[in-house]
């Protein structure tokens, strides 16, 4: 029913007849907040979302309510609830948590002293809950806090009080208006009205060479066709899950320019013809929720758009929900576990129809080529590669910040473009993209840091999440610290990922069993289903290839 939610009254004909008793005063809660709203069974996450904003947590009455209200069983939402780390569930009569504190607990954040900041706030917060939580997409002012909604960089315990109860405040950025009036959405209008074909720009982004910048680095101009060979309808999904800790550089583009992103999220819609758009944003991400409203919304003012085409999705705290299958799933309503391919998203994606899914950045420079032309993207070129990167640098440097720099830039190159090393630092190792990639010692210092060029060292380039480390870190604490990680991070569903993980951290906890880990390793990485469980080894076998003595 358009318009307002669909009630079904409890009683008779309910789909299940077991379960707690519905409670009115809940059911009226629910329903008012769905109000407005055509209540649908992929929204489930978004509900889950205003129920907690609203309640400040899950409480059982309430999700016996929502669940009447979506003719589901109790057991399935809260099968979905329990799956993301940012939804509360609350017993029977349990009150809302107190106000929250998270402290990131990733790589960079460590390396700037998280521990003790956390400790120290929670001595001095007693009355509020203070805790771990993985990286915030903040690393190059670490160490990060995130207090209620708002995330404080270079935290301590002074701005941590300043900023509870604080409004949240949008970063200057390029809205609608200005965008437009220094010719943007040109293009976009050019290939609508069939001044450019979609094989026109296919073309044109298989010249540019671009490949994905989610990290797994297919190249666009493919993946465009393989989505528009499968019979419609299709969909299109955003993924703005940016959760590689470490990486940047999606929330860098998105705080200052959206409408690059949206511009090339569009040309991408109409290149492979998308009956609709998802865009999938991590809950890290706040302002940036705020600004796509806005901006969303200017787009639809403006006629560029129908109502409803574009549909924004806020991630509920599950790095595994960037992996695409699995951000599918997520965008269903459901948990987050990634699909056995075959078929691939670009065949069966979101409601099993042909989907094509792209990284943040890989439409920033989609609208840009369009605009520009593919040279503005290949021209650059250094020690054989051609392209751009940006690279999100964070640690043991002057300046750290997302850095864009020719692909085939080195990990010295990106140093000195960080203003070099921090004071008092010496070079020591450095992750080349995220904890999925490991880490690297020094000496590879001439190695360009780009697709393909790293698997020879045991590595890859992936989302280009770069971590300086120098003679004062422990490498054996920081590959611990990103198989800590991802045994937080693994969905479960198989079991060398899910064992593999927590039995990895143990042994690292204690010592560094080289035989035994090297068979966990090998297991993992051969018998997992996704990425997550199949690179979770590299740190580790990293280490113990490059830092033997640090073990
Ligand atoms: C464990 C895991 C996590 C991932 N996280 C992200 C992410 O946060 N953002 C992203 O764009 N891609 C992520 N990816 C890659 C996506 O699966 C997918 O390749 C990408 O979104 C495709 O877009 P692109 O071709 O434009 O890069 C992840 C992959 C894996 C295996
Ligand atoms: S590899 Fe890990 S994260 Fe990926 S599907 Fe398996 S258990 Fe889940």
């Amino acid at each position: 029913m358009a318009g307002m939610a669909t009630h079904r009254k409890s009683g008779k004909g309910r789909a299940f007849p077991k379960g707690r008793q519905l409670q009115d005063g809940a059911l009226a809660e629910v329903s008012d907040l769905l109000e407005n709203q055509t209540v649908k069974r992929d929204r489930l996450i978004e509900y889950l979302h205003l129920i907690q904003d609203r309640f400040g947590g899950l409480s059982a009455a309430h999700i016996r309510a929502l669940a009447e209200v979506m003719a589901l069983s109790e057991a399935e939402i809260f099968e979905v609830a329990s799956f993301y780390a940012h939804f509360d569930l609350l017993k029977d009569g349990e009150a809302p948590p107190p106000f929250t504190l998270r402290v990131c607990e990733s790589l960079s954040c460590e390396m700037a002293g998280a521990s003790a900041l956390f400790a120290e706030l929670e001595v001095r917060h007693p009355e509020m809950r203070v805790r771990r939580a993985p990286c915030m997409g903040r690393c190059e002012v670490a160490p990060v806090v995130a207090v209620g909604h708002h995330h404080i960089g270079q935290a301590d315990a002074k701005s941590v009080q300043a900023a509870i109860g604080k409004p949240l405040v949008l970063p200057d950025y390029e809205a609608f208006e200005a965008y437009r009036e220094d010719g943007g959405y040109r293009v976009l209008e050019a290939c609508r009205a069939g001044a450019h074909s979609p094989d026109e720009m296919q073309e044109m982004l298989l010249q540019s060479g671009l490949r994905g910048m989610g990290g797994a680095g297919f190249p666009s101009g493919r993946k465009w066709s393989f989505v528009r060979a499968e019979a419609g309808p299709r969909f299109m999904a955003v993924n703005a899950d940016e959760g590689e800790p470490g990486t940047f550089k999606d929330r860098y583009y998105l705080e200052r320019e959206p409408h690059a992103m949206l511009e090339g999220m569009l040309i991408a819609a109409w290149a492979v013809a998308a009956e609709k758009i998802y865009i999938y944003l991590r809950d890290e991400y706040p302002e940036i929720h705020r600004i796509l409203s806005i901006e969303l919304q200017a787009l639809e003012n403006a006629g560029l758009v129908a109502p409803d085409y574009i549909e924004l999705r806020r991630g509920a705290g599950a790095y595994i929900c960037g992996e695409e299958s699995a951000m599918i799933e997520s965008l269903e309503g459901k948990r987050g576990l990634p699909r056995l391919r075959p078929p691939y998203v670009a065949q069966a994606g979101i409601f099993g129809r042909p989907t094509l899914v792209h990284n943040v950045e890989t439409l920033h420079w989609i609208s840009k080529i369009a605009r520009g032309g593919a040279d503005i993207f290949k021209s650059h070129e250094k020690n054989g590669r051609s392209g751009l990167r940006s690279y999100s640098v964070s640690g043991r440097v002057r300046y750290p910040g997302v850095k864009l720099l020719p692909a085939g830039s080195t990990i010295l190159d990106i140093i000195k473009a960080s203003g070099g090393m921090a004071e008092g630092h010496e070079f020591y190792a450095y992750q080349p993209g995220g904890p999925s990639s490991g880490l690297l010692p020094a000496r590879l210092d001439q190695v360009p840091l780009d697709f393909d060029t790293l698997q020879e060292y045991g590595s890859f380039i992936g989302s280009a999440a770069v971590v300086v480390l120098s003679d004062q870190d422990s490498l054996r604490d920081a590959a611990l610290n990103m198989l800590r990680f991802f045994a937080a991070e693994s969905c479960g569903q198989c079991t060398p990922c899910r064992v593999g993980c927590e039995k990895a951290v143990r042994i690292m906890e204690d010592k560094w069993d080289r035989p035994l880990l090297e068979d966990l390793c090998e297991a993992m990485a051969e018998a997992s289903i996704c990425g997550l469980g199949q690179a979770a080894p590299n740190p580790i076998l990293t280490v113990l290839r490059y830092f033997p003595e640090a073990v």
